[in-house]
């Protein structure tokens, strides 16, 4: 395989290919937007293994579990500071009645998972068992209603058994073991109305946002934040009727956007090189994605009274060999780990729209954090990219300038060979990215005027050399290959520090 410079890039290599790239770093720029914590959001659906196995054991497994959450799930969340989940759905929230997840276990119904393999799904896990996670791990709870297949009514009163404090509804919900509402303040208005949440046009859905929304109050200080189901990928024109049809009671506009050839999604451990540069050129391409749906809200809502919120995102592979196709299970390289890193640096940058990002999903489910498998626990290179990015979660951005030239895969998908975003909190944080199979890159970073007196950094890289190192992961049995690790290889001079990124690694610094 053969990787092409395109010639419109060709000229402008020189010094960020070959040699040093300088990073301006602008530690004193005024009036910086903050970088929104719910950037680093999560979505958990009723799909294979995600909730089941995943999150929930029940209290009487054998599997160590804190009031049936499994525990090294719970303690490896809990570093992350997920500060939104997104539930129970995806496609699964279209069909789900949330009556059906409430009460005792034993009368509860069985209902078939008709968009997952058909699993069948008891409803041991519902609205009190997810409510009461994300209240544990102080994590806002994003619930997507169901529009493709439930009534105005039954979305009314699903908000209104979660956060009334009186009335009937409240009175079911205290026998069911929770006297004080909760706090809910995301409820999602459908999802993929386009799809699966009910094949709609945007006209017809617009209408129907309008009538399900009015129904969704605010109960006893509660406040909703109401998000319209958004557009795919490139479907510009549902983001177009929506904005134009739909100018009140709405918070937020959701899109999705994933990083999957459909024709041929490919293994998530073996790959070529090639294939490798081309699925990072499908994921920053999610920059201009967001770009163009932004343009088009900006025309119809220029005071930004309306959010864009990502919340599906991540790489969609081929699902591990005999494992169920409807279960989405894949594994995790650190060609994940670089997708993720390169993302999160473009929703850094992207803070006046774009105010929540749910990665798809935590757990067993596509881009996960956390595998799963019996008692077993592994702990995926995406997730120590989440662990070590939430530095930035409601820092300050800070802004970065350099030239940042991109190179072509060989499908012409343009990726860059270096990824910077910085904010500021208690201290500077960077993180760089060499997306380079191959090659080392030298970076120095020059302050303003900052003389950095502490500087202290964690590094992300694979076993190995070359694919090898590119194709690492983490594995049942103990196989833990990718991990964080101390990082030493930069020196500081003045206001510049020299950084040395071994090819395929990503790197967080602290600077005091
Ligand atoms: O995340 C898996 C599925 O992808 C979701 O259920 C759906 O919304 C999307 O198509």
């Amino acid at each position: 395989m053969k990787r092409t410079l395109t010639t419109l890039f060709a000229a402008m290599l020189g010094a960020a290919l070959f040699g040093q790239v300088k990073v301006a770093v602008h530690e004193n720029a005024q009036d910086q937007p903050v970088i929104p914590k719910e950037i680093y959001g999560q979505f958990a659906e009723h799909l294979g293994r995600c909730i089941y196995d995943g999150i929930w054991v029940g209290k009487d497994s054998p599997i160590p579990n804190v009031d049936g959450y499994r525990k090294d799930l719970v303690d490896a969340i809990r570093e992350l500071k997920v500060p939104v989940l997104r539930w129970p759905g995806g496609c699964f929230a279209d069909e789900y009645h949330w009556r059906d997840g409430i009460g005792p276990l034993s009368e509860r119904p069985k209902m078939i998972n008709s968009n997952w393999g058909g699993t069948i799904e008891d409803n041991s896990f519902g609205t009190h068992e997810f409510l009461n996670f994300c209240e544990m791990l102080g994590i806002e709870p994003y619930i997507s209603g169901n529009v493709g297949s439930g009534s105005v009514e039954e979305l009314a009163k699903w908000v209104e058994y979660m956060t009334a404090k009186g009335g009937t509804l409240a009175e079911l919900r205290a026998k069911n073991g929770r006297v004080e509402p909760w706090k809910v303040k995301y409820i999602g208005v459908g999802n993929e109305s386009w799809g699966c949440g009910g094949n709609m046009t945007p006209e017809f859905y617009s209408d129907q946002y309008k009538r399900y929304a009015t129904y969704c109050r605010n109960f006893d200080g509660n406040r909703l934040y109401k998000v319209a189901s958004g557009a795919s990928d490139y479907d510009y024109n549902w983001t177009k009727v929506l904005m134009k049809n739909v100018r009140n009671d709405i918070s937020g506009l959701s899109l999705h956007y994933y990083t999957v050839d459909w024709g041929k999604k490919g293994s998530a451990t073996e790959f070529t090189d090639e294939d490798y540069y081309n699925v990072l050129g499908k994921a920053v391409e999610i920059d201009e994605v967001i770009r163009n749906h932004e343009a088009i809200m900006d025309l119809y809502d220029p005071k930004h009274r309306i959010d864009l919120l990502l919340d599906e995102w991540g790489t969609w592979f081929d699902v591990e060999p005999g494992t169920n196709p409807g279960h989405l299970f894949q594994q995790n390289t650190m060609r994940d780990a670089m997708v993720a890193a390169l993302t999160l640096d473009i929703f850094n940058k992207h803070t006046a729209r774009l105010k929540m990002a749910n990665i798809a999903q935590m757990v067993n489910v596509l881009q996960a954090m956390i595998l799963t498998k019996g008692s077993e626990v592994v702990l995926t290179p995406t997730y120590h990219v989440f662990r070590m990015y939430n530095v930035h979660q409601d820092a300050t951005s800070v802004p970065v300038a350099f030239q940042c030239d991109s190179l072509a895969s060989t499908s012409g998908r343009l990726y860059p060979v270096l990824s910077v975003s910085a904010s500021k909190s208690d201290a500077i944080h960077v993180s760089l990215s060499n997306p380079s199979v191959t090659d080392s890159k030298t970076v120095e970073l020059e302050f303003d005027a900052l003389k950095p007196s502490k500087v202290s950094g964690e590094i992300l890289v694979g076993k190995g050399k070359g694919m090898d190192a590119v194709k690492s992961h983490n594995d049942f049995g103990g196989k833990n290959v990718v991990s964080p690790a101390a990082f030493k290889d930069f020196k500081t001079s003045g206001r510049v520090i020299k950084v040395t990124l071994p090819p395929a690694s990503v790197v967080v610094l602290e600077i005091n």
